[in-house]
């Protein structure tokens, strides 16, 4: 315990590149496959084992996917989930769902587009395999897929606990950007991120339950940034940004954002210059509502839900599908029928369907039915 304790502390300060090497725990991480669903490894915590092998369209490493088959074959039906990861190579979902169809694998690729979890999990080469335990976010294999991999796997499904067992692979390297974040300036590149997209709720006054509004509080709180970057829980409610139409009140970090906050605190959260941005913020009324009522929007939500009466209109959603839907009475007059459109409208303008997703995925998040099982 103690020596893990250490291992979290020495992977906190020493930098990325030591950030798996260093220990074995990675620290838990949510990413969005191919198909655009969410795995939070937190939720695979009834699976004894996840492996995870890197992909790349066209340059999947093919012995390596074969190999990563053949585990599956005989390992999956025992509680060890499988996935494929691209490492940032690809962002654009829909070659990958072309490169999975090609070579005929049915696997969920997590997209790694900020390469953050490839960095987390000490992965740089495309024949590299993790295995990973979901329980306790450590890995206990990195390397090609050989036996050492089956006896980390059959260690997970025994329930022991061992150590970090990593063999350099000799794949094709993994591109990288982390040399243009060798050398991050708090005063320039931190600092500016969190004015921007945390202090209007994490300040005194603020909604959140700590302020951020200097570099010893943000400092401080570094390792816990690093944790709500990796799990995307942190700006909140945040959404799929990668799929075509851009959200109002939209607040996710762009992928070079959470790639600065992860590499600086990896590497230490150095601190530089006289000056501190975050001391000097100050903030008008207006400009916390702004963000405020982003995180409240379901109030707005909620209040459109008490409009749409079928009695007064003669039309309700229908729920379930995946379009808005709006279900009138056979006997709607004309104008329960001009009604049923105007909610249409209504659903559209609100894009209530994505609030909807949103608040399911949230609720999925916190009332696992699985969880609840012999709790
Ligand atoms: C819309 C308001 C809002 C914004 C913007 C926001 N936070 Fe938060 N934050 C909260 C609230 C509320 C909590 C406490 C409840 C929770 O943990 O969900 C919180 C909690 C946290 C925690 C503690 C996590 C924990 O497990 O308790 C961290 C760390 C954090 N935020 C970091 C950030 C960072 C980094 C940003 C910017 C990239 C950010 N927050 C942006 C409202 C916000």
């Amino acid at each position: 315990m103690k020596k893990s304790l250490l291992l979290i502390m020495s992977t906190a300060l020493a930098g990325f590149s030591a950030s798996a090497m260093g220990g074995e725990r990675v620290g838990d991480f949510a990413l969005i496959d191919h198909l655009g669903a969410q795995h939070h490894m937190a939720w695979y915590d009834d699976q004894r084992a996840v492996v995870i092998l890197p992909q790349g369209v066209d340059s999947t490493d093919a012995a390596a996917l074969d190999a990563l088959q053949d585990l599956r074959a005989r390992y999956e039906q025992q509680g060890v989930s499988f996935f494929l990861l691209n490492p940032g190579l690809q962002t654009d979902r829909e070659a990958v769902v072309a490169d999975l169809a090609e070579l005929g694998v049915e696997l969920p690729v997590l997209m790694d587009d900020t390469h953050l979890v490839t960095e987390a999990l000490g992965v740089t080469r495309m024949d590299e395999v993790v295995v990973y335990d979901p329980s306790s976010f450590e890995i206990s294999y990195r390397g090609p897929i050989q036996a050492a991999t089956e006896t980390a796997i059959t260690g997970l499904l025994n329930g022991e606990r061992s150590d970090l067992v990593a063999v350099a692979g000799t794949g094709s390297m993994i591109a990288n950007n982390i040399a243009e974040h060798a050398s991050l300036s708090y005063v320039n590149d931190i600092a500016p991120i969190i004015a921007e997209n945390c202090a209007e709720c994490h300040r005194e006054g603020g909604i959140a339950p700590f302020a951020m509004d200097s570099s010893l509080a943000v400092q401080g709180w570094s390792p816990m940034i690093r944790e709500v970057v990796l799990t995307k829980r942190m700006p909140p409610g945040q959404i799929d940004n990668k799929v075509g139409h851009k959200m109002k009140n939209e607040m996710n970090l762009s992928d070079e954002e959470m790639q600065k906050l992860v590499r600086w605190v990896d590497a230490g959260s150095p601190v530089d210059g006289d000056e501190d941005p975050l001391t000097a913020l100050t903030w008008t009324g207006r400009n916390a509502l702004r963000k405020t009522g982003a995180l409240l929007s379901k109030g707005a939500f909620k209040s459109l839900k008490q409009r749409i009466n079928p009695e007064q209109f003669g039309g309700a959603p229908l729920l379930g599908l995946t379009q808005n839907v709006i279900k009138a009475h056979g006997s709607s007059n004309r104008n329960h029928v001009s009604g049923a459109v105007k909610i249409a409208l209504d659903l559209v303008q609100h894009d209530m369907l994505s609030q909807m997703a949103l608040d399911v995925k949230e609720a999925n998040e916190i009332f696992r039915p699985e969880r609840l099982v012999g709790a």
